[in-house]
């Protein structure tokens, strides 16, 4: 609840933060292009549903920052928080001046401050100082936006990829919005030159006269309590903390022998980071990444159970009981704990894999697809032909395996190996990889049609299919990490297609494939192969022509 209501009132103030930016940015183009856009703007800001969904959102920003002060449990922040922390705490401390300068001014006391001819003319001229700090102001508030936008979307799929987007959208709007306040001024500067009456006149009716020091007061009351409500907080967390430690500790010991004592209530990844453990929290202990996770040993009676956010992520993980999120799990008694993810770039990866790319045995249908003799025609042929018919052959193949429903696992030299059933059941999946075969086939039949005249002998192929578990998981590393089974259904069906130029077939299946597709294929030749480490040898049917099969549905 508390995490919606800080996305939903951030996402407010940085759509305001990006209007105020677009709007400087305007003043490249001219001071009257900046005022039309105002112009545009303000009604919609000073509204009521905008006025209370603008001060709304900064109150429950402003007022949950306070609370996750008060609810983090350690102040060791990563620099990052660190930074994000400092800026946002920052931000109401500069924005003072700001509301009291325009909204209280223009709402409360009578002043007209909100068109940008009197904000340059009042910050470049009649308070400069001013005009620093509110230029800092904008800056600060788009780091902290930034910084919290990364927080919040760097564990997307798509963020790695829109990521320089992101960056020079977020390095040039402030840059723009910099250089429109300049030419702002520099546009205004000129009218000033023209006319000198015209800065008195316009700065007065700016503020009213006799309200200035009443607009003092108030930045500063409201810059006073800010501080005021943070020293609270933080002299309520010395008082807590001694308090906890009155009423009972906890101990949490780590590999190595290491150890340390947090008060009741404290989590696991309070205690790591309490003692300077480097334990791994992408999505900084929010319970949504996994990352924290830590395999437990424990007295039942010291863990309470998991809530229903954290049973989601074990879930997700498919964790064993004895695993648990050290950012959720607060001990109640002597616990041993083993952090599992060590490196945060393998957390990070882990989690813009799809659920199915984490690693897990289960029961799916493998293809292996090999051309005959094709090195014989390598050899003859200019490298580029010998490119071009590969390429060809890997699209037409690809092109059947998928529209079948099956995963091209990879290309291997003149061969294709591919995954049936990694979302479907196994049932569907075999009757997906025959339909696939004989797709295939067909398809081949066209090559040949297409390159006859190119090629000395029609290109043959034959294919090995089998059923049965295998490690399914996504291996490799970096960008060359992909989807692939590992196990013996994978060595079986290699083998099977290997097999299927010693029977001079095109198609050779296991039984337990014919089986699990539920056909019946008494009518086809059946073989049975030894295979190492198995009792019992294993059936295979063989097909010489693929069309010969029956029709599948
Ligand atoms: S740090 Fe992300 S779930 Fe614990």
């Amino acid at each position: 609840m508390t995490r919606c209501w800080r996305m939903i009132s951030g996402l407010v103030l940085f759509a305001y933060v990006v209007a105020h930016l677009v709007n400087h940015s305007l003043g490249i183009v001219s001071l009257a292009a900046m005022e039309a856009m105002l112009e545009w703007v303000r009604p919609v800001w000073a509204s009521i549903p905008g006025t209370v969904g603008i001060y709304g959102a900064f109150l429950v920003h402003v007022g949950l920052a306070f609370f996750a002060l008060w609810e983090r449990r350690t102040l060791k922040l990563r620099p990052l928080e660190t930074l994000q922390y400092l800026l946002g705490f920052s931000i109401p401390l500069l924005a003072s001046t700001h509301v009291t300068g325009t909204r209280i001014n223009d709402s409360l006391l009578g002043g007209d401050g909100s068109h940008y001819v009197k904000v340059l003319a009042g910050l470049w001229y009649a308070e400069p100082l001013n005009g620093v700090v509110q230029i800092a102001l904008l800056f600060i508030a788009w780091v902290h936006v930034c910084i919290g936008l990364r927080f919040w979307l760097r564990l997307r799929p798509w963020y790695e990829t829109a990521q320089p987007y992101l960056y020079a959208a977020a390095l040039l709007l402030p840059v723009f919005a910099l250089l429109g306040f300049v030419a702002g001024e520099r546009e205004l500067g000129a009218a000033l030159q023209q006319n000198p009456g015209l800065l008195a006149s316009t700065l007065a009716s700016r503020v009213l006269p006799g309200a200035r020091p009443l607009l003092n007061d108030i930045a500063w009351g409201i810059f006073g309590a800010l501080l005021g409500v943070t020293a609270g907080v933080l002299v309520a967390r010395l008082i807590r903390s001694r308090r906890q430690r009155r009423r009972g500790v906890s101990r949490i010991t780590y590999p190595g022998r290491r150890w340390i004592d947090i008060p009741h209530g404290f989590s696991v990844l309070d205690a790591s980071q309490m003692l300077g453990m480097p334990h791994t929290s992408i999505c900084g202990g929010k319970g949504r990444c996994s990352t924290c996770r830590i395999r437990v040993l424990a007295e039942p009676d010291a863990l309470p159970p998991p809530a229903a956010d954290e049973q989601r992520v074990l879930q997700r993980i498919r964790a064993p009981p004895n695993v648990r999120l050290a950012c959720q799990l607060r001990p109640r008694g002597a616990v041993n704990v083993l952090p599992l993810v060590t490196s945060p770039l393998i957390g990070r990866d882990h989690l813009r894999r799809p659920v199915s790319a984490d690693g897990g045995e289960r029961e799916i249908v493998v293809m292996f697809a090999d051309l005959h003799d094709f090195t014989r025609l390598a050899e003859t042929r200019l490298p580029y032909d010998v490119v071009f018919i590969l390429n060809r052959y890997f699209q037409e193949m690809g092109q059947a395996v998928e529209g079948a429903g099956g995963h091209v696992d990879k290309f291997i030299g003149d061969g294709v190996m591919a995954l049936f059933g990694l979302q479907i059941a196994s049932g569907r999946a075999c009757m997906q990889a025959l339909s696939a075969a004989r797709m295939m086939f067909v398809r081949l039949d066209e090559i040949n049609s297409a390159l006859g005249g190119d090629l000395d002998a029609p290109l043959r192929m034959g294919i090995g299919i089998h059923v049965g578990p295998a490690v399914v998981g996504e291996i490799g590393y970096g960008r060359t990490r992909s989807l692939t089974a590992i196990g013996d259904t994978v060595n079986i069906a290699s083998r099977l297609q290997t097999l299927s130029k010693t029977y001079g077939c095109e198609l050779v299946v296991s039984d337990k494939l014919v089986a699990v597709a539920g056909l019946e294929l008494r009518d086809l030749p059946s073989h049975e192969l030894v295979i190492e480490g198995r009792c019992a040898p294993l059936g295979i049917r063989t097909v010489t022509k693929a069309c010969d099969l029956p029709a599948l549905p």
